[in-house]
């Protein structure tokens, strides 16, 4: 059985709708690959396998794309992912501290998910965003600059 055939009909359309944007299909692997996330989550050695045979490419040519670009997952994380800045302004603002809060709070490391599957926690070089220091992101959304009564405040509306 091809990996491509254990793919879902409903993802496999959806791939197709992003494909036909590109001249060449090869082209369309990123969206293909953001497709792929969004469903499963993550990217398994057997979603590379089908992406590469969707895309007519090797599975070698696949996992180096997704292992270059941070925003591909290969494991299961939590379902609200924080990427926590630990650089020099975030922490002449006070960052270590408060990332010690929320790894006490959350129970978990770095690059841990919460058993309930709710967050997990990376740390972060500069994220572009220094007058916000100390910050953090959570999903899509930039905080700062953070006090722990605000992260207390983010978590609890999540
Ligand atoms: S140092 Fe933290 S956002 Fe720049």
């Amino acid at each position: 059985m091809s990996a491509l055939s254990k793919i879902p009909n409903d993802l496999k359309s959806k791939w197709d709708a992003a494909a036909v944007k590109y001249e060449k299909k090869r082209a369309a692997m990123l969206p293909i690959l953001r497709l792929a996330q969004e469903h499963f989550g993550y990217i398994t050695p057997d979603v590379e396998f089908a992406v590469a045979e969707y895309l007519e490419t090797t599975p070698v040519h696949v996992r180096e794309v997704v292992t270059f670009y941070e925003l591909f997952r290969t494991k299961l994380e939590g379902k609200n992912q924080i990427r926590f800045c630990q650089t020099l302004s975030c922490v002449l603002g006070g960052s270590e501290e408060l990332l010690e809060y929320i790894k006490t709070k959350l129970g978990i490391e770095s690059g841990e998910t919460t058993k309930d599957g709710k967050f997990t926690l990376h740390t972060a070089e500069c994220l572009g965003a220094c007058e916000m220091a100390p910050m953090m992101q959570v999903n899509k959304d930039f905080h700062g600059p953070l006090t722990k009564e605000k992260i207390d405040e983010i978590f609890e509306n999540m």
